[in-house]
């Protein structure tokens, strides 16, 4: 059993992952972190409490940061909607916010844990690299972490750069440059993982609570994401991160160097990942290269069915 920390964003593709990570027997969820990305850390907070609320995922919810370290907050409303999660009403909220900050919640966490926490991040790194910051000590007590962002091919929401990355730079900068053990999920394989409608009827067929809340936001995120990139299926980001714990056999990596650009031009915030290994420069990533298809709609199609029946 792994124990893991999701930070996130919520977001349609993050409440999938936590659909994953919330009743997985070979995963010890101690606690959900949230940032500001996909929309305002007042509404992904929102969305990451109704998500755990609904489904019983009784775990300590922890409110991050609002702005990145450098950058203006840059919400993704052309796909996660004025919401953040927009398709699906939720009861009334009674779940209440842990009383700790997220990035001190982190802290704590990993300082009081005796074993080693893995650190899942599906939005931006803002969080995680203010931790590492405030108390490097809690280095040592990081096994490893996944993150969903970057492409060593084209990005999505500019050319060059992929969102959780380019929302801030200067964190995914610090998270890099940490000496951990870094597992990025990057755009190059979570363009595989494409939610067409047979995999929502597939999914449907569970007719459970998760599964009904799959169906509804996929159906929004399946829309949006057709609208902006034209995608008949959306790539369904960040539950990789997830399914990847469940399986290490699932996806492939390339040990290589990556580098973030920080310069102000039309390549701010890209993942620059030497794959050739041409530069000959210290190799602090592992990035995902390829990715069993069909064994990830399996985990996702297992994971769901955990869940308890309407
Ligand atoms: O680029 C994809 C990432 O940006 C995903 O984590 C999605 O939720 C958005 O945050
Ligand atoms: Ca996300």
């Amino acid at each position: 059993m792994e124990k893991i920390i999701l930070d996130c964003d919520p977001g349609h593709d993050d409440a999938v992952a936590i659909m994953l990570a919330g009743k997985n027997e070979s995963i010890n969820l101690l606690g959900i972190t949230v940032s500001s990305g996909n929309q305002s850390i007042e509404k992904t907070t929102l969305n990451a409490l109704n998500i755990c609320q609904y489904l019983d995922i009784d775990v300590p919810v922890a409110k991050g940061c609002s702005h990145p370290i450098i950058r203006e907050v840059e919400v993704c409303e052309a796909i996660h909607g004025e919401s953040g999660l927009d398709g699906f009403e939720f009861p009334c909220l009674k779940k209440e916010l842990d009383s700790r900050h997220a990035v001190q919640f982190i802290i704590d966490t990993l300082l009081n844990e005796k074993d080693k926490v893995t650190i899942v991040v599906t939005g931006p790194l803002t969080n995680l690299a203010m931790a590492l910051r405030l108390e490097p000590k809690i280095i040592e007590k990081i096994k490893r972490v996944v993150l969903m962002g970057g492409s060593y091919q084209m990005g999505n929401v500019t050319p060059a750069s992929e969102f959780n990355v380019l929302c801030d730079p200067e964190a995914a900068h610090i998270v890099l440059s940490s000496n951990l053990a870094i597992y990025m999920i990057t755009l190059d394989v979570t363009r595989k993982v494409l939610c067409y409608d047979k995999i929502v009827e597939r999914m449907k067929k569970i007719n459970n609570k998760a599964s009904d809340l799959f169906v509804a936001l996929m159906k929004v995120f399946n829309e949006n994401q057709h609208k902006v990139f034209g995608y008949l299926g959306a790539p369904l980001h960040d539950p990789v991160t997830i399914a990847l714990i469940i399986d290490e056999s699932l996806v492939q990596f390339k040990h290589t160097n990556t580098e973030i650009d920080l310069s102000h031009g039309s390549s701010y915030g890209r993942t620059n990942s030497d794959l050739f290994d041409y530069l000959k420069k210290e190799k602090n990533s592992y990035v995902s290269v390829d990715i069993d298809v069909e064994r990830f709609w399996d985990i996702v199609e297992t994971s769901l069915k955990k869940y308890e029946v309407k």
